[in-house]
């Protein structure tokens, strides 16, 4: 199996998130999947999955507010958090210091960088998995793959350190080419949370 992220973002809650998590289960138990904080707990209950949460804050339990801190994502269930994804922009210093807080209590961490600048800063906290994804091509026609095959070979080059590439990506072909120009995994969103059949597309894009 190619490795894999997969992002619901806020395509999909409550019943529909879990029933996604449940077809995605049925292709391999050891996809990573990103859901919403309301979401974790059902999911994690109910599938096998390793679930991480969106986003998570550094704040330490008490006198804070809706805020959701590791020791809480821990609490129901999370095996990591996103941090940093291009629509959930943060400073470094507050990565850094919410990367120390999950260290501490356990939790993985999957950190977004949009090019090769942010993804040496990142590389210095040592996530468990460093994801570089071109904001502009998030969601759109054209996969990363195609539009900006040059800048992930320059990354898989000047980085040396292991990455998943995401945006756009929503063929065999995309993930090929990916994993050529030397990524470790990808990260997807759209193409399996609006697939009219997500268990078949997801089998396209990650069984060899
Ligand atoms: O985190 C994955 C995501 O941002 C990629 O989104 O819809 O382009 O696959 P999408």
């Amino acid at each position: 199996m190619i490795p894999i992220i997969i992002n619901f973002k806020t395509y999909k809650s409550g019943k529909d998130a879990l029933n996604l998590a449940k077809q995605i289960e049925k292709i391999n138990k050891k996809i990573i999947i990103g859901v919403q904080a309301t979401d974790l707990h059902s999911i994690y209950s109910l599938t096998k999955l390793p679930v991480f949460i969106q986003h998570a804050d550094f704040h330490e339990p008490g006198r804070n507010t809706g805020f959701i801190t590791p020791e809480a994502s821990y609490a129901v269930g999370a095996k990591g958090v996103f941090l940093n994804h291009s629509e959930h922009k943060l400073r470094f210093g507050v990565i850094k210091k919410t990367v120390e807080r999950c260290k501490k209590i356990g939790l993985k961490t999957a950190i977004f960088a949009a090019n090769l600048r942010e993804a040496k800063k990142i590389k210095k906290l040592n996530p468990t998995y460093l994801i570089y994804e071109p904001p502009k091509l998030v969601a759109g026609k054209v996969s990363v793959s195609k539009s900006k095959p040059g800048l992930i070979k320059e990354i898989a080059k000047k980085l040396k350190y292991d990455f998943y590439v995401g945006a756009g990506i929503k063929t065999r072909e995309d993930v090929k080419i990916a994993m050529k120009l030397g990524a470790s995994g990808i990260a997807v969103s759209s193409v399996i949370t609006k697939a009219k059949n997500p268990r078949k597309k997801l089998k396209s894009l990650i069984t060899y």
